[in-house]
């Protein structure tokens, strides 16, 4: 997803945006460009590629002024290239924006601009929103009121940063996508996301849907639907160092390796308030997508299990389809960031209908907190890499807390406690993993089977090989298999069996010697000395309880996708065609 910072104070706001955007390269982006203004003249350098090669070819970080915006791109509409890079201008060079989103009306848009004797250069949407802006004030002569009035004829999401040459101002708007704003001395910022401003201020507060600023040195004025609003700044403890590669080649591995700290952050919290929340309810319905999913589905098995409250998991965007209207029924919303448009999308249309929401994100103040009635988080610091990782066993790790909270189960809590110093042991199979995934190069095709709590995991483990390695790879129950997918197995092909001892094991043996029957590899991850026997790659795991199976076992899963898209010379922090932060739907 595109990057934004925007700067108003003292320091050259080029160096300022340039060391900013830097932070944001993991959204993932395929050209930058930085705009400032000096002196009532608007200077700008744009280009498609990546902005060092940027930086290298036209000095972007060197442009005059102390206002300014930038921008990383990753293209929706229009190919990456030079014209179709942010910043946009308008044709006189007054006004200057970039822009986050997807406008849906840019057909009528663009007709209103065409009609009005413009022909736009890019074929972007966001073009479009800059020559608006200018076509409004030539008819008004006032810059906040020209950006207001283009505002309310957009339709789709958009996260805007606009500045008229004459003013020192930087105007903003929300609707979809987030931008947070960044508080410092004498000098202001705002950006798509938190990482991008660590190094310059702790102190943030977010726009919320609806919101019109007005940003300049001294603060910021929001108005949301006409009315002034107050929203006072949140500390926020993370350090700009957490966002920093610290040593390690890239921060996929860097963030399997903080799981340890992570978990220990998140276990630490109590969650009273939330359980006493959550125990006013009949049922739960869990929403999210991705990872958050598969940690949702996790705490189905859980609390079904041990407090016998009926859990469903749907997918955020499969949500509106399957919704049923009931207020004994809890919304938990779980989602990394806070900010996927589908996750939130499912929670404000349940919100509408009168439901409860409860949200565990790991970015206090996102904007899935501020819709929820209730919050709790994962306490695993930013996570820089688009893959999640530490989120994912956080997540897994306050989701248990929450059902045996339910259930009143003290000592499975206790249990979930030490899931720090079981993934500690467990990262110390980092050597066997990467020596594992020098001998599955090559191999094209992978299938992950589990029952039980190991089926979610199973799931997230195919996840991360696909998503970092573009290996093709798919999770089943493994009780599944025999109901189609065994017709795809062939000699040598890598079955990876998540098989912890305990009730689900023997039957993960009958499943396994299906396999084995097809000349299939049977990787299995087990403590099960009779599991480990069956397999060609027999993974030793330490005996764990029950509720950290997902949390133990995914550990080694992650390490094989990282080591083997770092043997395929692949980025594993820079997946293709994925973001971080996915704020469209
Ligand atoms: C997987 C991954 C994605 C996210 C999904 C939801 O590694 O990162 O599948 O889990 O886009 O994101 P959040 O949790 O931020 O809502």
């Amino acid at each position: 997803m595109c990057g934004i910072v925007g700067y108003i104070g003292e320091k050259q706001a080029a160096a300022v945006i340039y060391e900013c955007l830097g932070y944001l390269d993991y959204r993932g982006y395929d050209s930058a460009g930085i705009a400032t203004v000096e002196n009532e003249k608007l200077h700008l350098k744009k280009d498609a590629g990546r902005l060092h090669d940027i930086e290298k070819k036209m000095s972007i970080s060197k442009l005059p002024g102390t206002m300014g915006m930038g921008h990383t791109r990753w293209a929706t509409h229009g190919v990456p290239n030079m014209v179709n890079a942010h910043p946009h201008t308008d044709s006189k060079n007054e006004f200057c924006l970039v822009h986050n989103g997807v406008i849906e009306n840019f057909r009528k848009l663009k007709e209103e601009v065409e009609s009005a004797g413009i022909t736009p250069v890019s074929d972007t949407d966001s073009e479009l929103i800059v020559h608006v802006i200018q076509n409004e004030y030539s008819k008004c002569k006032n810059a906040e009121e020209a950006v207001r009035r283009t505002i309310a004829k957009l339709q789709g999401s958009f996260a805007l940063v606009i500045m008229h040459i004459s003013e020192r101002k930087l105007f903003l708007a929300r609707n979809g996508s987030p931008l947070v704003i960044g508080f410092g001395n004498g000098e202001m910022f705002c950006a798509s996301d938190v990482p991008a401003l660590l190094h310059h201020t702790k102190r943030f507060t977010y726009l919320e849907e609806n919101d019109f600023a007005v940003l300049t040195k001294e603060g910021i004025r929001i108005e949301n639907k006409g009315k002034q609003v107050e929203r006072k700044p949140v500390e926020i403890k993370w350090t700009a160092e957490m966002a920093r590669k610290e040593g390690y080649k890239h921060f996929t591995l860097k963030e399997i390796n903080e799981q340890p700290e992570a978990l220990r952050e998140t276990c630490e919290q109590d969650l009273g308030g939330v359980v006493a929340f959550a125990k006013k309810f009949r049922r739960i319905h869990i929403v999210a997508c991705g990872t958050s999913y598969h940690a949702g589905l996790t705490f189905k098995y859980l609390v079904q299990k041990h407090a016998k409250i009926p859990c469903e998991v749907t997918v955020a965007s499969e949500y509106s389809y399957a919704e049923i209207v009931d207020k004994d029924e809890l919304i938990l919303a779980i989602s990394q960031s806070g900010e996927t448009a589908d996750t939130l999308s499912a929670v404000r249309r349940a919100k509408g209908k009168g439901m409860k929401i409860l949200a565990l994100t790991n970015v206090v103040g996102s904007s899935l907190n501020r819709e929820a009635d209730m919050a709790f988080y994962t306490h695993a610091g930013p996570e820089i890499s688009v893959v999640a990782t530490k989120t994912f066993t956080s997540q897994v790790a306050a989701l248990a807390m929450l059902a045996f909270g339910l259930s009143g189960e003290k000592k499975m809590e206790e249990e979930v406690r030490k899931a720090p110093e079981f993934v500690k042991k467990i990262l110390e199979k980092q050597g066997e993993m990467e020596k594992l995934a020098e001998k599955l190069m090559g191999k094209e095709d992978f299938f992950f089977i589990g029952r039980a709590l190991a089926y979610p995991t199973a799931m997230e483990g195919a996840l991360k090989l696909k998503e970092i390695t573009y290996l093709h790879a798919e999770a089943y129950p493994a009780g599944e298999l025999k109901h189609g997918p065994l017709s795809l197995l062939e000699k040598g092909v890598p079955i990876i069996a998540v098989a912890p001892s305990g009730e689900t094991a023997s039957k993960m043996i009958g499943n396994i010697g299906e396999c084995k029957a097809r000349s299939a590899t049977i990787l299995a991850l087990s403590d099960d000395d009779e599991v480990l026997a069956e397999a060609d790659i027999p993974i030793k795991m330490p005996p764990v309880p029950e509720p950290l199976v997902p949390i133990v076992y995914v550990v080694p899963l992650q390490l094989l996708a990282y080591h083997l898209a770092v043997l395929m010379k692949l980025d594993p922090d820079k997946p293709r065609n994925l973001a971080k932060s996915v704020t469209v739907e």
